[in-house]
């Protein structure tokens, strides 16, 4: 099939052809996800921005569908469509629904000349086909600051019974609006916040305090994934710490799946930058996603932190897995001495550091170390023109109660590191090379107690 490339991610997912960015409109209809993503199907390169579109049953398996959302003219403006989002109509607000169908609704930025706006489609066919409302033209018209408003964030607000908008409006300094809306059309300006971090892509998601349903938070993040935990009452967003920075590396413009059919967060950030994989590796396409995270909050030290973990339906991928306790490893000792090549791989080690200079796993023609001094995790990466680096991945990793616990998520061409559960990630591309080099998880200068490794082999999700 298409996908059968040899570096071709196998469980994050690319275009079958051209170039990605942002996601865009993700949600639960119902049936099953939808993944839209801001598509050039004519080029690996940035531009024609167009809504690619594919679904799936599971956030893990995705089809590539039709392209949903492609540039028009209107009012002899021609516009390409930037990012956005969608919902579900559940209560039927737009006046669309077909018989039991939800109809589902997709607001966008129409990135026209000289100006843009924000725009709305829908689709009375589970997404399969979609309509221009009014033509293209615009629900919330230019608020005067030229292209500098996009990415229109719509969700349901339950409390104040009202869809709300969130804007990004402004940089340096950014402002973001919010707006408010009974029927999707019609919207109202209903508050500004004024954030010098804010810049492209907001999203504004609700999370319990460690999983605790009674002390819930309003989380406010941008494509950089600066973010502040508040408390959002329908119109306006009160902030009570921040900014923080959560994730790093290649990780930009994440999104959240609205209506999810359980009371997870679920985001897809866009792995911005690398190579340019057709021209660095022939292949038919550029940039992929980062792998589904679930998004917690958790009380840190007595500060509200963001965490991101891969979902666990991961699990559906694994193909073997195995686990080893308590073994120390001394100097040079290699702890994969009797595994096969690893290819795709979901990997945690638990370990004290103990008298090593720095562990060192190799995973795949991926080279990772924990520097032990250093407290702090590098990676052999790849700079945009494709060349390897040595990285910082993390830093301040310190142990706690003597432990470092990390993550790695190994695909064709990114490796995505999570510490501590995912209170800090990054992810990242790297240089494929020597994939079928024996893996090792060396100790070097020194012995590595290790708590508890996991390893677990992946298949591709394209079979
Ligand atoms: C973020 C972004 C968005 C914009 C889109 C265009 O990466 O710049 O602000 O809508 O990409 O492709």
């Amino acid at each position: 099939d298409s996908y059968s490339e040899p570096l071709r991610p196998q469980f994050h997912f690319s275009a079958r052809k051209g170039w990605l960015n942002d996601p865009n409109g993700m949600m639960f209809d119902g049936e099953k996800y939808h993944l839209f993503f801001q598509h050039n199907p004519l080029a690996p390169v940035w531009g024609n921005m167009t809504w690619g579109h594919a679904t799936s049953p599971d956030m893990v398996h995705w089809t590539q569908q039709d392209h949903a959302l492609l540039p028009y003219r209107v009012d002899r403006q021609p516009g390409t469509i930037f990012s956005g989002t969608a919902v579900v109509d559940h209560n039927n607000s737009l006046g669309k629904q077909r018989g039991d169908q939800k109809t589902l609704v997709a607001f966008f930025t129409f990135a026209g000349k000289p100006k843009f706006y924000q725009a709305m489609a829908y689709s009375t066919d589970g997404g399969k086909t979609w309509s221009y409302w009014n033509d293209g033209r615009a629900v919330v018209e230019n608020q005067g600051f030229d292209d500098g408003e996009r990415d229109p964030k719509v969700f349901w607000h339950e409390p104040s019974g009202k869809w709300v908008m969130v804007l990004w409006v402004k940089q340096n300094p950014g402002k973001v609006r919010f707006f408010t809306s009974d029927d999707l059309v019609h919207w109202e300006h209903a508050s500004d916040l004024d954030r010098e971090w804010a810049f492209e892509c907001m999203d504004l998601v609700f999370l319990p305090v460690d999983g605790d349903k009674n002390e819930m938070k309003a989380v406010i993040y941008d494509a950089s994934f600066d973010y502040e935990v508040g408390t959002f009452d329908g119109r306006e967003f009160h902030t009570e710490s921040g900014p923080h920075v959560a994730g790093g590396g290649n990780f930009y413009a994440a999104q959240s799946f609205n209506d999810m059919p359980d009371d997870r967060v679920v985001q897809i950030g866009w792995m911005r930058g690398g190579p340019n994989a057709a021209e660095k590796y022939g292949l038919p396409f550029n940039q992929q996603m980062a792998f589904p995270y679930e998004l917690t909050l958790r009380r840190i030290g007595g500060e509200l932190r963001l965490a991101g973990q891969p979902i666990d339906e991961i699990g559906k991928l694994v193909d073997q897995s195995s686990v080893l306790q308590n073994v120390t490893l001394s100097d040079g000792e290699n702890l994969l001495a009797d595994q096969p090549p690893l290819d795709l791989v979901d990997l945690e080690i638990e370990f004290v550091p103990g008298t090593a200079k720095d562990l060192e796993i190799r995973l795949a023609g991926a080279l990772l170390k924990y520097d032990v001094a250093g407290q702090r995790l590098l990676q052999r990466a790849v700079d945009d023109g494709g060349n390897a680096t040595e990285i910082v991945v993390l830093d301040n990793l310190t142990p706690r109660d003597g432990v470092v616990k990390l993550r790695f998520l190994i695909d064709r061409l990114s490796v995505e590191s999570f510490a501590f559960d995912g209170e800090r990630f990054f992810a990242a591309y790297y240089a494929p090379q020597d994939r079928n080099a024996a893996p090792s998880i060396t100790a070097q200068g020194g012995e590595v107690e290790v708590k508890k490794l996991e390893v677990r082999r992946l298949k591709s999700a394209w079979t």
